[in-house]
């Protein structure tokens, strides 16, 4: 074969790959592959998230292309040329780069994403519902306010095979406190303000449904804030490595028609009743 045949051969070859997997990536990325988002900010997260592929993946193939553009123009087996540019032109393909890079990352991210930030982060609404989840080796454990929708005071001192969560016997707010292990129930549409303590090691509270990752530091009181939007059954799962039995550390979140768990939380018998 020619010469030159061979190269247009070539070259059709590679265009035909490049446009095989841009086709792919699309059909992949096009598919669903987040689970159903079920919290208010969760919306937001994924917007990010497809902004920042959207971006990178446009640069990805902008980049390749140029980079073809050039294989085929300066291909050839003569001997290699220098060329000096002028440096005004070396400072202009510098810096384009430079700049478009830093308004995609910084200035979309901040521009889609800072809102967002505010809804985790920011001061919980004084409406928020406000329950509490104990990480331990290797469970969730879940405590609502009582009657009086405080929670009340826990002491690590007062841990024992039967009050798990230390709690206070002599604080008024703690005596109603309810507790049930492995489930978490929240009600739909309303601000969550949780609290998230550990017992041992460093555990990870994380629905992905919910876009929620908080790590629960041994000794701190951390938080999560998320509105659900869906009522139905999510996975908790931890999200750190806590020990052997990491893997098994899961737990449900059900989120309840409103009604539905006002009617389910005033039913509960308070944790000293049931001591
Ligand atoms: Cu707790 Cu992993």
């Amino acid at each position: 074969m020619p010469r030159k045949a061979q190269s247009s051969l070539e070259l059709a070859l590679v265009g035909l790959l490049f446009v095989a997997l841009m086709i792919l990536s699309v059909a992949i990325l096009g598919k669903p592959w987040r689970p159903p988002v079920a919290s208010v900010h969760g919306h937001g997260v994924d917007l990010v998230i497809t902004y920042l592929l959207v971006a990178t993946g446009v640069l990805f193939v902008a980049g390749h292309l140029l980079l073809a553009a050039f294989v085929w123009r300066y291909r050839g087996d003569g001997p290699s040329i220098h060329r000096p540019i002028a440096p005004r032109f070396e400072w202009i393909t510098a810096l384009v780069p430079v700049l478009l890079m830093t308004v995609i990352s910084e200035v979309g991210v901040l521009a889609i994403g800072r809102p967002v930030w505010g809804q985790v982060y920011g001061p919980p609404p004084a409406d928020a519902f406000r329950a509490e989840l104990v990480g331990k080796q290797f469970a969730w454990t879940a405590r609502y306010p009582g009657k009086d929708g405080k929670l009340g005071r826990t002491d690590p001192k007062l841990i024992d095979d039967e009050n798990q969560l230390g709690l206070d016997k002599d604080d008024p707010a703690a005596k109603d406190d309810i507790v049930e292990i492995g489930v978490l129930r929240l009600p739909q549409g309303r601000p969550i303000y949780l609290s998230l303590r550990s017992q041992d090691v460093q555990h990870s509270f994380s629905v992905a449904a919910f876009r929620v990752k908080q790590d629960l530091v041994p000794g701190l009181v951390q938080h999560a804030r998320f509105v659900p939007e869906v009522a139905g059954s999510y996975e908790i799962a931890c999200s750190q490595l806590c020990g052997l039995g990491h893997y098994r550390m899961r737990g449900l979140v059900n989120v309840m028609a409103p009604h539905e768990f006002d009617e389910w939380l005033s039913e509960q018998s308070s944790w000293m009743e049931s001591y």
